[in-house]
């Protein structure tokens, strides 16, 4: 192959360490500007209030129900919390392709729906649970259990949500039911609760970020810091902050990095010209990032001797659980590619083909990869503790070879002095979501 070729294509999928401390600066830049009351209005990273003060001391105990929407799997959960025990019970629903995109109120009937039939099956009937509620996108919220969606991201866009409180959806699609004894005491992002729930062990974390479907980052600020937050309830002088930095760069700031590929991703989404940092990150569009790159390698007659196939030529058909396993393959004979590419109906793989989809797949994950310690770096810098650890949840990070590594190369460049570690969360959101409703629940009975 003509390898000035290939480099010319693909050379736009590098960036430099000039190109991560711009990117850096200009997040930086963006998350004061949320933080301001008077700038928050005009900024793309919305640095969204929590309303989490203070994080678990382990003295935290009772049995709750938590809801789990936003990641590749919804799911109900019973959490038993008994210092630092915790018990946990659950269950995936599926949430069809139909209601993800059809209404409101059909969505949050078929949620109240599965809370029910999991509340049936575990002989929950007679007890009122409180219940803890990860959802996983962008609200304002108002308090614990109030909480607006601004608007969807990732595969959602349900009607009549957007600008309503999901708490009282929820309730009304309980109460519409009427067979059911379950109130909602909190609603967490799942970086919240990623963060939550290694706190809940490690007391020296500070950040929970979200490496899956999509990208996400919250943290512990100083309370003086965060403008938007209403009300003055007694507590510790620090609050959580969403910082929903997948939205960072829809105001053009990440032009400067971004590809035909990544134009292309971002104008077949059903959210154009938002989430443009995600876009670059996120498990929902690295695959097609990677597959756009192979497909414009294979029509310059790069790849596959030109060959092309129905399925390489379908938008969202090259997974990004494929680039893993491409990254994870034995590079003497590429088993796992090659049946991939099989699968994918392609006739003729060669060695050589195997190793140019391997690199396309490693630039894109590094790129990704380091745009992420970006982000981390940003927010360590930031906050200014010496050491701290980042909480860290989601399946590409899970399941991707070599994402850790790679993070840990690059934060350790673009925030030197600050010693950090990331530790995977187990099953964040439902243990956070009952940590946060645990708290709420104690507040409650102090104030009766
Ligand atoms: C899971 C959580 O572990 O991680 C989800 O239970 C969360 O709530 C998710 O959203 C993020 O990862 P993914 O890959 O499922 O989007
Ligand atoms: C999207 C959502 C955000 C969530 C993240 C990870 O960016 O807007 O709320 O934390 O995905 O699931």
């Amino acid at each position: 192959v003509d390898k000035n070729a290939v480099e010319n294509i693909l050379r736009p999928l590098d960036l430099s360490d000039d190109d991560y401390h711009t990117v850096m600066q200009s997040m930086l830049d963006q998350m004061e500007r949320g933080l301001g009351a008077a700038t928050n209005d005009t900024a793309p990273i919305k640095m969204y209030p929590t309303y989490v003060r203070a994080v678990p001391d382990g003295t935290e105990s009772g049995e709750f129900l938590a809801l789990d929407l936003g990641g590749t799997n919804f799911r109900v959960l019973l959490v038993t919390l008994k210092g630092q025990e915790v018990k946990m019970d659950s269950k995936i629903f599926l949430i069809p392709q139909h209601i993800m995109l059809g209404s409101g109120k059909h969505l949050f009937d078929h949620i109240a729906e599965c809370i029910y039939r999991f509340v049936k099956e575990h002989n929950l009937m007679e007890r009122k649970l409180p219940l803890g509620f990860t959802f996983s996108f962008p609200c304002r919220q108002k308090g614990l259990a109030r909480a607006m969606l601004t608007t969807w991201t990732k595969g959602f866009k349900c009607e009549g949500v957007e600008g309503h409180d999901i708490v009282a959806l929820l309730h009304e699609a309980i109460t519409r039911r009427g067979d059911l004894n379950v109130e909602c005491l909190a609603v967490i992002n799942d970086t919240v609760g990623a963060l939550m729930s290694c706190a809940h062990t490690d007391r020296k974390c500070a950040v929970g970020i979200i490496l899956g479907t999509g990208s996400n980052a919250c943290y512990i600020e100083k309370l003086e810091k965060v403008e938007m937050a209403e009300g003055n309830e007694p507590g510790p002088p620090e609050m959580l902050i969403n910082t929903e930095w997948g939205a960072f760069g829809d105001d053009g700031s990440l032009d400067f990095i971004t590809t035909d590929f990544d134009r292309q991703v971002d104008k077949h989404s059903i959210n154009a010209g938002k989430q443009r940092y995600e876009k670059f990150i996120s498990g929902m569009y690295m695959g097609e990032i990677v597959r756009l790159a192979l497909e414009k390698l294979r029509k310059n007659g790069l790849l596959f001797g030109g060959e092309g196939s129905y399925h390489m030529a379908t938008r969202g058909r090259f997974y990004t659980k494929y680039v893993s396993e491409v990254e994870s393959d034995d590079t003497d004979s590429f088993p796992m590619t090659k049946q991939i590419f099989q699968e994918l109906e392609i006739e003729t793989v060669t060695d050589q083909d195997c190793r140019l989809v391997r690199h396309v797949c490693a630039l894109v994950s590094r790129r990704a990869a380091f745009l992420s310690s970006a982000g981390v770096a940003c927010i360590l810098n930031k906050m200014k503790r010496p050491e701290v650890t980042v909480a860290v949840d989601g399946s590409l990070y899970r399941f991707h070879p070599h994402f850790h590594d790679l993070m840990m190369e690059k934060t350790r460049v673009l925030a030197p002095g600050i010693r950090y570690k990331f530790m995977l969360s187990e099953d964040g959101s439902g243990k956070g979501a009952a940590l946060v409703a645990a708290v709420a629940n104690r507040i409650l009975a102090e104030q009766k």
